[in-house]
């Protein structure tokens, strides 16, 4: 792996931008849960003998408020009670020392921010947990932690209707502004595209990857298993990335990086 990891360096030395697109897996060396693959939240039922994806939809939110926010809340409690690892910090560092780093990530944990990443230059394409806001009047609340504690589903305090997460439900279309700094970055290019812990399920995952290879650009895969881009990227790094994001930042070295 060693001489891939160099040829990685390399790269990322010579580019002025680059795209990090990360997924659960990144921050299931936080010990949260990932959606596909082994252990996958997505490969069981709910008790109720629901699709997980039904069960965390827009729809069932309006339906059954309850029964979607258990499953909401079961997230919330495993990212309220985990932390950002040493890959989410690599990725955070990588951006310090390149100013035109851009992290795209599917995750709704808020790990980006807290490791470091700079806000403006992290597209949250999913959403994130917090802070929670009322469906019926709108009025903000930063207190999932709190109404993790009391039977759900949340209520807001001003007008007693149900609070959600600003996340993109199943069923429910992405944010827009996230989708607009995705694509407005995307035509400016990317030298190098690292995908990270993702299993690449969703065409605007797919697209950044195939149109930096496209474009003369190196595509990287940094993941323990295969996926349908296993086969599509220049390098794959078969590892986990907790482990091999650090490494690779070893490998830049700091004096040879071009701003
Ligand atoms: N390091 C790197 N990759 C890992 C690790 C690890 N330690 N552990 C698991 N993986 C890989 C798995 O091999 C898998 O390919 O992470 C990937 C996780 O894939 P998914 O569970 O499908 O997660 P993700 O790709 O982020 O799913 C995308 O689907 O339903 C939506 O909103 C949900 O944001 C999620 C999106």
């Amino acid at each position: 792996m060693d001489e891939a990891l160099r040829r990685v360096a390399r790269a990322i030395e010579q580019a002025e931008r680059i795209l990090v697109i990360t997924g659960a897996g990144l921050s299931a060396d936080s010990g949260l849960p990932t959606y596909r693959g082994l252990g996958g939240l997505y490969n069981g039922h709910t008790a109720e003998g629901l699709p997980i994806e039904a069960a965390l939809s827009g729809p069932m939110l309006r339906r059954d408020p309850a029964l979607c926010w258990k499953y909401l809340a079961e997230l919330g409690k495993a990212c309220l009670g985990a932390a950002p690892n040493a890959g989410h910090l690599a990725i955070a560092e990588l951006q310090r020392r390149k100013p035109g780093c851009w992290v795209l990530t599917q995750n709704i944990d808020g790990y980006h921010r807290a490791a470091g990443s700079p806000g403006e230059r992290l597209i949250e394409i999913h959403g994130e947990l917090a802070p929670l806001y009322c469906q019926s009047c709108g009025a903000e609340d930063s207190e999932l932690a709190e109404h993790l504690q009391r039977p759900l589903p949340p209520r807001c305090r001003q007008c007693g209707g149900v609070l959600r997460p600003p996340v993109v439900l199943f069923e429910e279309m992405l944010p827009e502004a996230a989708v607009d700094s995705l694509y407005g970055e995307l035509r400016k290019g990317f030298a190098v595209v690292l995908s990270v812990g993702t299993s690449a399920s969703f065409p605007y995952i797919v697209e950044p990857v195939l149109r930096t290879r496209q474009a003369g650009g190196l595509s990287v895969e940094i993941n323990p298993t295969l996926t349908d881009l296993s086969d599509v990227v220049d390098v794959r790094l078969a590892g986990r990335a907790l482990d091999v994001l650090p490494e690779l930042l070893g490998h830049i070295s700091s004096d040879r990086i071009c701003k």
